[in-house]
């Protein structure tokens, strides 16, 4: 029996379902029970109680039904509160788990903590996770991480040597641009995240976390390459090396030449 949908007509609704996807739409809710079929012969109508939200639910939710149901509403000092009473990294990774003051926690799969080794020399902060990291639950896993792990190879560094992690610990819906207050109700559990880990050298990995970790104006171009103190809230200075971002490297690979000028001089101060 031949199908009754033609190829092309599959090929626009796997389009559609990998849009949506995309777009952070990974489960639909099912759907109420007053819409689905009922039987002729009806019972005497019940009251039904209040449905609990489940996560499949809450995953399809807009950003203005997430604060809706809480996520995002907490004030920031909430956030803050949390990450420095957190004295390890379990501690930090668990406190991420029970704050519900980024919005974006309401549209992921996933909480996208850190790999690599935290007693690594170096520490590398990249900006947010993308769809393969939101489904693993691990940063820089996908395109734009196997190139990064390709740069660090390059000097001699894997996740025995480095600590990898994101300014924002979970994926923005289609992989768009993290908004400030997203940032902002994450910006204390990172900045906790690096005072912990304290690192021979920290790495801003792209513009976002270069700008919002050394509240600098400039843009990667201008700030990359050029190594600059960031300060912890327990007053300690850790070397810091802005540098691109490798999605940005595969976009621009005539780029990668600085890169490799900044990979070098990491080396260097890691005394390699
Ligand atoms: N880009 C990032 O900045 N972080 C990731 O984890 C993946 C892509």
């Amino acid at each position: 029996m031949s199908h009754p949908l033609s190829p092309d007509d599959i090929a626009a609704l796997q389009s559609a379902v990998d849009w949506w996807a995309d777009a952070g739409v990974e489960a639909l809710p099912p759907l109420p029970e007053e819409t689905r079929p009922q039987p002729q012969a009806r019972q005497a109508p019940q009251r039904r109680e209040p449905q609990q939200t489940s996560r499949e639910q809450r995953q399809t939710a807009s950003p203005a039904a997430a604060q809706a149901a809480g996520y995002g509403a907490l004030p920031d000092q909430y956030g803050a509160a949390m990450a420095r009473a957190a004295n390890d990294i379990e501690a930090l990774k668990a406190a991420l788990g029970d704050y519900n003051g980024c919005p974006l926690k309401a549209t992921a799969r996933n909480l996208v903590f850190a790999r690599g080794n935290p007693q690594a020399k170096v520490m590398l902060v990249g900006e947010a996770p993308g769809r393969d990291e939101d489904a693993e639950g691990k940063p820089f896993v996908g395109e734009a991480g196997q190139l990064l792990d390709k740069m660090l190879a390059a000097i001699g560094l894997d996740e025995t040597s480095a600590y990898i992690t994101n300014l924002v610990f979970w994926r923005p819906p289609g992989n768009r641009k993290p908004t400030d207050q997203e940032v902002e109700a994450c910006t204390p559990f990172t900045a906790r995240h690096i005072e912990l880990i304290k690192p021979d050298a920290l790495v801003l990995v792209g513009g976002l976390s270069t700008q919002t970790l050394l509240g600098a104006k400039q843009g990667i171009t201008a700030l990359r390459g050029k190594w600059t103190d960031y300060k912890c809230e327990d007053g300690t200075s850790i070397p810091t090396l802005p540098i691109f971002h490798p999605a940005f490297l595969i976009r621009r690979p005539q780029e990668k030449a600085k890169a490799w000028a900044d990979l070098l001089s990491l080396k260097g101060k890691l005394g390699g």
